[in-house]
Order: C-alpha cells, then sequence, then structure tokens
C-alpha cells in the first residue's frame, strides 16, 4: 500500500475535522483507495492552543516544516482570508506542491493568478470544501454532469445564514442570538460580516458559475444583498403567503447573458429549497440532459467539511485529479461570458405597500402595477391597524428594473406611508 505523506496548514475548526476523521477512519480509507494517508506535519499559528485532539503529526509555526520537506505531496490549506492565506497558498505551489483547499474566497477572488501559478508549476488546487461544505457538488458540476450545458443553478450556500433564518423563523430567535450560536458552532466565518452580507454565497457562486460555465465571473459583477436588513415582519409575512425567506444563490443561462445575484427570497413553501433548514446547504441544477437535480447535505462545520477536504486529498493523492482537472476551461482557458445587469434580471417579486386605510387606495395601487406592466399573481390586505393597511403582493416573473421603477412612483406618488418592501420571490 503507498504511503501519503500530508502536510496540515491551519489547525482550526475544519482543520480540526481532519485530524478526527484520519483518526477515526483511516483504515476505512486504506481499505476503499489503498493509499494509507499520514498526516506528518502541521503547520498552525498558535501550537500551544488546547484542541482535545491527539495526532502523531509534527506540529510546527514554520511553513518550512512543510515546504522543505520533499516527502510530502500534498498539502491541505485551512486558513481563511485573502492575505496571508493566500501567501501560504502560493509558497506551497511554488514548492511543488498539491494543495486542497476550503478557502473560497482565495478560489473566488483570485483563481486566475492561482491556477495559472498552478498550471506552471504542474500541480493542482482542489477545492470541492470551499462550497457547500459536505455536498459534493463541485464533483456533480464538473464530472458527473459533463455531457450537460447547465441551464441554471440556484442555492442556499451559507450555513451561517441558513442556520440564523431557521432559528429567527422557527424559534422566534433574535439575529444576534442565532449568529452568535453559529459562530459557537463553527460555522461562520473569522469576520461574520462576510456570511451575513452575502460575501461567501457570492464566492460559492462564482465559484460554481466558473465551473459551469468556464468564464471569468468578477464578483464585481454580480447583485449581492445579505440578510441584516431582514426583519421579524418580512419572516412573519413570508409564512403568512406560504413561503420561507431563504438566502438563495441564482445563476441562470438566458439567451441575452448570464443572470447572477445573491439574496434574500421568498421560496414557497413546497419546494424542496424551503426545507433546507440550519447549517443545511441545497443546490437545484438544471442541466440539458439530466434535468433538475437536487443537492442537500450540511454546508458548514468540522466534518461535514473536512469530508470534502479528504475526498480531494484521496483525488490528488490518486493521480485522479491530475488526469482529468487539467482538460477543464475552468482551470486556466476561460470563455467571455456576458453577464446581465441586476436590472435585466428576470424574477417573480414580492411587495409590502403601506397604505393610509382610505378608498380607492387598493384599486389605485392595481392600477399602477398594471400601467408598470407588473402582472399580479396574488393580492392581500393584511389587518389594518392604526388606519393604516397593509397590501402584499405577489408577482409573476418580471423585468426587476421596471418593477423597481414602478415601486418608486408609487412610493414618490404618494400612494404609501412608508418605503414599500420589495423581495424577490423564487419562480
Ligand atoms: P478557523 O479560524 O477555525 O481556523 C483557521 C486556522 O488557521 C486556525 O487554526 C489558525 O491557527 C490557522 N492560521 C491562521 N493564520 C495562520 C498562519 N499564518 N499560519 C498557519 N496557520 C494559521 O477557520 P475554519 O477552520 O473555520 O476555516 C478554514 C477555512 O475553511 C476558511 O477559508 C473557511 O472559509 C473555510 N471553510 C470553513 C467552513 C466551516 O464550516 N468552518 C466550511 C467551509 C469552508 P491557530 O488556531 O493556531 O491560531
Ligand atoms: N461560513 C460558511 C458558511 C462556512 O456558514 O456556510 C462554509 O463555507
Amino acid at each position: 500500500m503507498r504511503r501519503v505523506a500530508i502536510g496540515l496548514i491551519g489547525w482550526g475548526t475544519v482543520g480540526g475535522g481532519v485530524v478526527d476523521i484520519l483518526n477515526r477512519d483511516a483504515a476505512l480509507l486504506r481499505e476503499r483507495c489503498g493509499l494509507d494517508l499520514w498526516l506528518k506535519t502541521i503547520v498552525t499559528r498558535d501550537p500551544s492552543r488546547t484542541r482535545d485532539q491527539r495526532t502523531g503529526a509534527t506540529v510546527a509555526t514554520d511553513l518550512r516544516a512543510i515546504l522543505d520537506d520533499p516527502e510530502i505531496p500534498v498539502v491541505i490549506h485551512l486558513v481563511g482570508g485573502t492575505t496571508v492565506a493566500k501567501d501560504l497558498l502560493v509558497a506551497c505551489l511554488k514548492a511543488g506542491k498539491h494543495v486542497v483547499t476550503a478557502n473560497k474566497a482565495l478560489i473566488a477572488e483570485h483563481g486566475d493568478e492561482l491556477f495559472t501559478l498552478a498550471a506552471h508549476q504542474g500541480v493542482g488546487i482542489a477545492f470541492e470544501a470551499a462550497v457547500a461544505g459536505g455536498i459534493p457538488v463541485i464533483a456533480a458540476l464538473r464530472d458527473g454532469l459533463v455531457a450537460n450545458r447547465i441551464e441554471s443553478i440556484s442555492g442556499i450556500l451559507n450555513g451561517t445564514c441558513n442556520f440564523i433564518l431557521t432559528k429567527m423563523e422557527a424559534e422566534g430567535w433574535g439575529y444576534d442570538e442565532a449568529l452568535a450560536e453559529a459562530q459557537k458552532l463553527g460555522y461562520a466565518e473569522t469576520d461574520p460580516t462576510l456570511d451575513v452580507d452575502g460575501t461567501d454565497t457570492a464566492h460559492k457562486l462564482a465559484i460554481l458559475a466558473r465551473i459551469a460555465w468556464g468564464g471569468r465571473i468578477p464578483l464585481s459583477s454580480l447583485t449581492i444583498e445579505g440578510i441584516q436588513s431582514l426583519t421579524a415582519t418580512d419572516i412573519a409575512s413570508a409564512k403568512t403567503l406560504g413561503a420561507r425567506i431563504k438566502l438563495l444563490a441564482v445563476a441562470r443561462n438566458r439567451p441575452e447573458g448570464l443572470e447572477l445575484r445573491v439574496a434574500p427570497t421568498l421560496v414557497p413553501l413546497d419546494h424542496p429549497l424551503a426545507s433546507v433548514m440550519k447549517n443545511a446547504n441545497g443546490i437545484a441544477l438544471q442541466s440539458s440532459a439530466a434535468g433538475p437535480t437536487l443537492l442537500t447535505g450540511l454546508g458548514a462545520g468540522a466534518l461535514p467539511t473536512a469530508s470534502a477536504v479528504l475526498a480531494d486529498v484521496v483525488d490528488v493523492a490518486s493521480g485522479r485529479y491530475q488526469a482529468t482537472v487539467g482538460h477543464y476551461g475552468f482551470f486556466t482557458g476561460l470563455q467571455p461570458v456576458t453577464l446581465l445587469p441586476e436590472a435585466e434580471e428576470n424574477t417573480a417579486c414580492y411587495a409590502r405597500f403601506t397604505v393610509a386605510d382610505r378608498p380607492g387606495v387598493l384599486a389605485a395601487i392595481a392600477t399602477a402595477l398594471s400601467n408598470g406592466g407588473a402582472s399580479v399573481q396574488t393580492i392581500y390586505q393584511a389587518t389594518t391597524t392604526h388606519d393604516r393597511a397593509v397590501i402584499e403582493v405577489m408577482t409573476h416573473p418580471l423585468r426587476l428594473g421596471s418593477f423597481r421603477q414602478t415601486v418608486a412612483a408609487i412610493d414618490t406618488g404618494g400612494l404609501t406611508v412608508a418605503p414599500t418592501r420589495v423581495l424577490r420571490k423564487w419562480l
């Protein structure tokens, strides 16, 4: 049996998960893959931190302990951020090591540079763990669906946000309390702003889109909205209307170009993504031959993420990764992709109009919507309080830019007494 020495950089949440799985299931991996994965050296910032884990590895703070060891061909890179983490990854590539990383920010923001360097060095960068934790979505898109043109990807890709939304809706927790618990459970990024403002989801969407459409996806071209502005009223309204709010990443390949967005979205309760709760992620793919494919599983946390890391380690250590990945466009040879601006999005919408409770207002709103070309699917007037009425509208799919203009005209035209809340609704 071939023994493969592995270096690990970053002994934190996910690094700890890797150590746990190797401690528990190295024999299983030997049996299944014919590889004896040997965690030889760990480089971490603070080796003295209590970790409650046993390992036979040498633990060091100096990266040279891995770089200068010719016995180590594969390095697991589990450090977050895009500064020091990038330097560490680049140093590994320059030393001729294959790298397995879970760092989606690095891949999304610096993928072009990193893949080019890796190709130049004749090594691979594997990143299954970077998107949707334990769900093998990258392998599914890259390999399982290789004979398909991908039509759309929609997904819940951030465990922290999904955990917060679940706790707020199902258990009435406050936002801060739910975020603190997600941090405690190891789901959140070191800077949780990246989770809640949608950036982390955008990183993952950009990576998936890059694989699906073989194009360069600059993050600046994505529409990104997070969950911070959601209120208990939004969550309760969605529930009343038979939907649940999810932070949804959507990529749709339309004849005019690629639509890409991350935004809180009302998902009808009968759609499978509505049932994806807590730290779970879910991805619905629509492709030319396989049709609809749904993947769900745990999207964050030590063990689910380490599961994906070790799948990559096996792929790289066995040579499978190098044998296939070099042929794919997402590695280096990217095609130009037309990205559509936000106004051109085609989406159904939810709007909550707060109006004075007087005759004719409902009719005036309906007329304004009709004049603006918005086709109403449902309209509902909730209980009136303090001379105010709340009118909730669900539209059929429409051009987002036009709908926003219509709503702005309604607000500025004096029909409403508070700014109208608009959210996307899943088709
Ligand atoms: P943690 O903060 O728990 O762990 C990061 C580790 O990196 C820490 O142990 C830290 O060391 C170490 N580190 C920091 N700087 C250095 C350095 N200069 N040299 C060596 N080690 C260093 O993060 P996670 O494990 O949660 O995340 C790691 C990566 O995985 C991130 O990119 C994250 O986005 C990604 N990821 C995380 C998931 C999760 O559920 N947590 C899921 C999917 C991806 P020390 O502890 O010794 O100070
Ligand atoms: N912070 C990320 C999340 C980790 O909550 O989904 C998994 O990528």
